[in-house]
């Protein structure tokens, strides 16, 4: 697809519901006793890749103005004699072992060529010190999880990742006596399912590095209300900060603090972000965000601050690129992990365009001018971060740019391009 370039981004518009927290409330959902619905349900290749997985293992859904779930009760779930296609989403998989470890019978996981080369020990070793049997293939899926009684643990996550926490967390739920513990040596990771399973009635007890939930009996069904993915709406508050004349508003975006570590890193460059309408949405916090361009100076980000905009990394390379001075990027080498290697290939793609830009094990280091990017082409990878970085990049070049696989968006946010085209003035 090619994204031509654009004068200024203007209007006000909504983003999809949160993907984590949808394919939180579907899985949460699925185990609780009795009907959860989903509102503002955001529907994207990975969320049907969790409804799908639901089916297969004996768990209906409905949609209609809401998504319905029937949960089936904490061992409810019924081992299918076909392998579990978990799709793309590595959510779904590594949120999904957690609560296979304590269900009876065989469960085998499987996903996409870009899931099955993602690295999957890092839940199995503490699913497997809780006393559950799971197999990986050379530590990627094809999982085997047999699940059976499990043990409470206390364990420090040697990466910080949500997912790994999510999945011992939600083992937790099955342990037979005491707590089970992660705990977060370097960063503090998304919590969304801390809040979730507080809000359904479990015992769980957080601070910002640990994090300890106590078995469970039930869990309540919710009626839960999604605001808009946060990482929906950074590519469009990204194009808005870097095109002067902008006037871009996202309403009733979630803001859970574990998420917007790019409003806080654009705010320092420079950028004027402005949050009103502070409110409630479905337990977690969320406003209306608007972001307007000025002139951005460089900036540096460290292992701590990673988790907090860890899926927007690619976006602020992008914006670095404008930024007057030397932006450091450390202790982000969690992005080789993800969806593609978000190393290799935002430092490609945007050295395609015209960025200047070098490669570290662990990040990036970028050489800001504060000018339009040449243009060029862009690869997907198949991955929608990057199908969506390459779309911004277009609007912010002289020339445009080319975004080879464009359709990847689709994992995550299947309307994105007419929603962008709807605020792109040229
Ligand atoms: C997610 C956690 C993050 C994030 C991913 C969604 C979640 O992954 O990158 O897009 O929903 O818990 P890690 O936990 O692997 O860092």
């Amino acid at each position: 697809m090619k994204i031509a370039p654009a004068a200024s981004l203007v209007g006000d518009v909504a983003v999809p519901g949160v993907k984590s927290i949808a394919h939180r409330a579907l899985l949460f959902g699925a185990i609780a006793d009795g009907e959860t619905t989903i509102a503002n349900f955001g529907r994207s290749a990975d969320t049907e890749s969790t409804i799908a997985a639901l089916r297969a293992l004996g768990v209906s859904t409905e949609e209609d103005d809401v998504v319905r779930v029937h949960g089936v009760g904490l061992r409810g779930l019924r081992a299918p004699t076909a392998p579990i296609d978990c799709g793309n989403a590595g959510t779904l998989m590594r949120l999904l072992a957690g609560i296979l470890a304590g269900q009876q019978g065989e469960f085998v996981l499987v996903g996409d060529e870009s899931l099955s080369s993602r690295p999957m020990e890092r839940i199995a070793e503490p699913l497997r010190k809780m006393g559950a049997d799971v197999e990986t293939t050379d530590g990627h899926a094809p999982l085997t999880i047999r699940g059976g009684a499990l043990h409470p643990i206390s364990y420090e996550l040697p990466v910080a990742s949500a997912q790994v926490k999510s999945c011992v967390l939600l083992a937790g739920l099955y342990a037979d006596d005491g707590p089970t513990t992660a705990i977060e040596k370097g960063a503090q990771t998304r919590d969304h399912t801390e809040r979730m399973l507080r809000a359904m009635g479990a015992r769980v007890q957080s601070s910002p590095r640990q994090a300890s939930v106590w078995p469970a009996e039930t869990l309540q069904p919710l009626d839960i209300d999604l605001a808009g993915d946060f990482s929906a709406a950074a590519p469009l508050l990204v194009a808005a900060a870097l095109l002067s004349g902008s006037e871009l508003r996202v309403h009733g975006v979630n803001l859970n603090p574990t998420r917007t570590g790019l409003l806080d890193v654009l705010g320092r460059m420079g950028a004027r972000v402005t949050v009103f309408n502070r409110r409630s949405v479905g337990g977690e916090p969320a406003g209306d965000v608007q972001v307007n361009a000025a002139p951005l100076v460089a900036t540096e980000v460290d292992a701590k601050e990673v988790p907090l905009l860890i899926d927007e990394l690619p976006l602020l390379a992008l914006v670095a690129t404008h930024a007057r001075g030397t932006t450091r990027v450390r202790g982000a080498e969690e992005l080789r992990a993800k969806e593609a290697d978000r190393i290799t290939h935002v430092v490609d793609g945007l050295r395609a365009v015209g960025g200047r830009i070098t490669a570290r094990d662990d990040g990036f280091v970028v050489a800001g001018v504060p000018r339009r990017l040449r243009g060029g082409r862009m690869h997907a990878h198949g991955d929608h971060r990057l199908a969506m970085l390459g779309a911004v990049a277009g609007l912010v070049s002289s020339e445009g740019v080319d975004v080879e696989g464009a359709d990847a968006v689709a994992i995550s946010f299947p309307g994105f391009f007419e929603l962008l085209d709807s605020v792109t003035r040229r």
